[in-house]
């Protein structure tokens, strides 16, 4: 199937070595600095400074309004920092948008989808926009729509996809042309066991290979998992990051045993305080 034209794929040598661009970013696939978004008087992002080797699995965590998503944004190139800088595989991803899009593949937290096209034309779609060679393009739609469990569906169109289907559909299409760098903003929310396993495969399997991914999350169990790194970050600022590991020694001390809740819990300071509300009694 062709629905789309042939497109005149973008003019970067993909070949071509990364790095060149800054000498401060070379050894990073990911690297902020003093990153900060403001939102009138709100500092959803303040001074963020994070490096992520290339084939690291980061897990970015915080509660609710933390400032996770709007850093994701300025990283990927769909919100600008209101200062800072952000460096995807060396490039700047503010001074040279094109060339730092090319090397990423991401999830947003709001999918934007093409609501009219069937889910196997929109990832076809995706990829053709990233120039990946046409056979190409239809072999991995295909292979994506199959271990999705998307393959019934792939005639039917986005708008009548469920919540999860339409995470994986975009996901897909996130990942199809083989992205050096992947950002996933909540990428197993709304997602069922079954996938949600296919997903943690192929995202390990990716890492293997020496993929970057940096994902948010608040489901403990999964970061746990596929983690190499955690990052934590709270009001906009990056309150813990290391190894699992580094995390429990700096937040528990002396309890080895700790889960990466306790240590979240811990660092981001909530106490047990009495959560009862008054007009249940
Ligand atoms: N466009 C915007 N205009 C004004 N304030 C915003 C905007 N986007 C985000 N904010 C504010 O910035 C803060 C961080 O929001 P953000 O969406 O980054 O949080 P988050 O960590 O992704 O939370 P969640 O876990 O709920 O997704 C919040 O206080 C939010 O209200
Ligand atoms: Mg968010």
């Amino acid at each position: 199937m062709e629905t789309f034209p042939e497109q005149t794929p973008p003019s970067i040598d993909y070949a071509q070595p990364l790095l060149e661009h800054n000498q401060l970013a070379t050894s990073y696939a990911i690297q902020t600095q003093d990153l900060v978004q403001n939102f009138g008087q709100k500092v959803a992002v303040n001074h963020l400074n994070l490096s992520v080797r290339p084939g690291e699995f980061f897990g970015f965590l915080g509660p609710n309004g933390a400032g996770k998503s709007t850093s994701i944004k300025m990283m990927v190139g769909l919100l600008r920092p209101t200062s800072g800088k952000v460096y995807v595989g060396g490039v700047d991803v503010w001074q040279d948008p094109l060339r730092a899009r090319a090397l990423m593949g991401v999830l947003p937290e709001h999918l934007n989808l093409y609501e009219r096209l069937t889910g196997r034309e929109f990832i076809t779609f995706a990829g053709h926009m990233y120039g990946v060679p046409a056979a190409d393009v239809t072999r991995r739609t295909e292979e994506l729509l199959r271990v999705l469990d998307l393959a019934d569906d792939a005639e039917k169109m986005i708008v009548d996809y469920s919540v999860g289907m339409r995470k994986k559909v975009a996901l897909a299409a996130a990942i199809l042309h083989r992205p050096q760098v992947i950002f996933l903003d909540e990428p197993f929310e709304g997602i069922d066991p079954v996938s949600s396993r296919v997903i943690r495969d192929i995202l390990q399997d990716l890492t293997r290979r020496g993929t970057t991914i940096f994902f948010s999350s608040h489901i403990m169990a999964v970061v746990e998992r596929l983690c190499t790194r955690v990052g934590i970050i709270n009001q906009g600022v990056l309150v813990a990051e290391g190894t699992l590991q580094e995390l429990r020694e700096r937040a528990s001390g002396e309890d080895k045993d700790a889960t990466l809740e306790d240590v979240f819990l811990n660092v981001i300071g909530v106490r047990n305080e009495n959560h009862n509300l008054s007009w249940l009694e």
